[in-house]
């Protein structure tokens, strides 16, 4: 299993869904404009972790990635719609995303918000449809696409992602932000989404119970690793590489690691986050004893998976 390429083929996949998927609500009345405004945000690339992740744990559990292809599509409108809002001016003001202008910027706020919008409702539209046979795959169980459905949904709502950006902007330029309420903000508005794209591949599965929970913090721990990761390089990153500004999080006196602990614990609390999360992974899979196979290449990508988020530089 050679790692860059595995995510390059996964984010393939994604992309060559993406880059379609919008087109078949032309005839359903989606105005040009907004189509214009979603694509704009949808398709300016990304790491596309998200649905390498939903992808790459449903076959791990024995599904195709193609069944749970429009789920992890899914997954990733929603994720794009969360950066359409988080940099608007009301939120974190940031004017360059992906690389290119902040939607704000390249449209308008109104045009910017109603993307979001549109892009988390019809996330549900493609979440909905992998009860579809794919060619010699069957059909997915209708309950568990209905158990992954109803996962993803409290991921991102107010008790996940959008409860932690809330809690984000209150503890911004505030300076009294505990440890704790950190932990607990960036485990919503960052943790949730990361944690749901593996537990939704393992619902949509229909796995046991214990293997759901376990998969769930293997993601956890990866959100955890991940958003110390991006906060550090808010601080120390290229923002060429990254597609996106450096230095806004101080400019904005928001609460992070870096601000809260230094750089250099940051660095070890990510590394700390990364060893749980390998822990949880090993405590469902003992890697080494699997046979060859798509299986055995799921979990060695989830593995290299950790390293490369902490080494990551956008
Ligand atoms: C950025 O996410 C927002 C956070 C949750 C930290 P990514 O770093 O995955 O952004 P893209 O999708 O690659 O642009
Ligand atoms: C974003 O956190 C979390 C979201 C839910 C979008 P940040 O505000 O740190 O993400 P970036 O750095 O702008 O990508
Ligand atoms: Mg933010
Ligand atoms: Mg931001
Ligand atoms: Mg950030």
């Amino acid at each position: 299993m050679n790692f860059k390429e595995h995510l390059k083929q996964k984010s393939l996949l994604v992309e060559e869904f993406l880059s379609g998927c919008l087109d078949e609500f032309d005839t359903l009345g989606l105005p040009p404009g907004l189509k214009e405004a979603m694509n704009y945000s949808l398709l300016a690339g990304g790491k596309r972790i998200r649905p390498a992740l939903c992808l790459s744990v449903a076959t791990l559990f024995g599904l195709d990635s193609r069944q749970a292809l429009p789920f992890a599509a899914g997954i990733e409108f929603i994720h794009t719609y969360s950066l359409i809002h988080d940099d608007l001016p009301a939120m974190d003001d940031d004017d360059m995303r992906r690389g290119r202008p902040s939607n704000h910027k390249q449209f308008d706020e109104a045009t910017a918000i109603l993307a979001g919008d549109a892009l988390l409702t019809d996330a549900f539209v493609f979440m909905a449809k992998p009860a579809k046979a794919f060619g010699t795959f069957a059909a997915l169980e209708p309950a568990n696409v209905l158990a992954a459905l109803s996962a993803v949904a409290a991921a991102a709502g107010g008790c996940g992602m959008v409860g932690g950006q809330f809690w984000d902007m209150k503890y911004t330029a505030k300076g009294n932000t505990t440890l704790e309420q950190l932990a607990q903000m960036q485990a919503a508005k960052t943790g949730a989404l990361l944690a749901v794209s593996c537990r939704s591949g393992a619902l949509l599965a229909g796995v046991a119970q214990d293997e759901v929970e376990k998969i769930t913090d293997y993601g956890r721990w990866l959100g955890r690793a991940f958003q110390i990761v991006d906060d550090i390089l808010d601080e120390i990153g290229d923002p060429e590489e990254m597609g996106k500004p450096v230095g806004s999080d101080r400019e904005q006196g928001k609460s992070t690691y870096p601000s809260l602990l230094g750089l250099d614990r940051s660095v070890e609390l990510a590394k700390e986050a990364g060893d749980s999360a390998l822990a949880a992974l090993n405590s469902l899979r003992d890697i080494e004893a699997l046979p060859d196979g798509p299986q055995r290449d799921e979990a060695l990508f989830l593995r290299e998976l950790i390293v490369y988020i902490l080494k990551r530089g956008s």
